[in-house]
């Protein structure tokens, strides 16, 4: 296939300036519907239970915490990167205050990938895309990255959906009947 004039593995897209990691740290993003903040000890029992969905296991399987225990250990390792360049891992609360799941930014090879997960009763209302579209600025900005890699599984259309909904598009086909998309985020020099 042709490749997009901004293909992901040819430019820099790790930040060469340092940005403070106080915002990371102290992340509160608020949408119409939603909150994006930081996890903190309290949250393993819904952390645990949201990981529990069939297509959590299905498509993101390392993602399932499966007892408290797992989820205690997990929330440990999100809390400690906060503030650094590694695994950034933020809740999405409805306004009310529920934890319906989270949105990230980890390391992928040379670059970042974005991921996200909503809890199966809370899909189809538009959550994911809403988040994600909140979320990409901020920690773009952060991490000082123009582009920004999306994976999902062939099969995963939903979470395709998603990334064509935020901007994303296709780079390629990866191994393991997995794609690859590339967003670019206008406004970051
Ligand atoms: C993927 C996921 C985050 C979507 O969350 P969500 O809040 O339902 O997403 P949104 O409502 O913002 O968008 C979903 C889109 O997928 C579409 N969709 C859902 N199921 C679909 C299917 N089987 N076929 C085609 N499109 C589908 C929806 O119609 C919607 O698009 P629309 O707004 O144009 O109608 C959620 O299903 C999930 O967490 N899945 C498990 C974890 C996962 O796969 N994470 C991504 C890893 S790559």
């Amino acid at each position: 296939m042709n490749s997009p004039p901004w293909l992901w593995h040819k430019t820099p897209l790790r930040g060469a300036k340092e940005k403070g990691g106080e915002i990371t740290k102290n992340l509160r993003i608020e949408t119409n519907r939603l909150i994006i903040t930081v996890f903190d000890e309290t949250m393993a029992e819904i952390l645990h239970r949201n990981s529990l969905d069939e297509d959590v296991q299905s498509y993101v399987p390392d993602e399932v915490f499966g007892t408290i225990e797992k989820a205690e250990k997990a929330l440990e390792w999100f809390i400690g990167s906060y503030g650094s360049r590694k695994l950034l891992v933020y809740p999405i609360l409805l306004k009310n205050g529920e934890n319906i799941g989270y949105v990230q930014a980890v390391p992928f090879e040379e670059a970042w990938e974005i991921g996200y997960h909503i809890a199966k009763p809370h899909t189809g209302y538009g959550y994911a895309t809403e988040a994600v579209q909140a979320f990409l600025p901020v920690i773009m900005d952060y991490l000082n990255i123009s582009e920004i890699i999306g994976e999902c599984h062939k099969d995963n259309l939903a979470s395709r959906a998603v990334l064509e909904k935020c901007g994303f598009l296709l780079v390629k086909q990866g191994t393991q009947r997995r794609y690859i998309f590339c967003a670019a985020h206008a406004g970051i020099e």
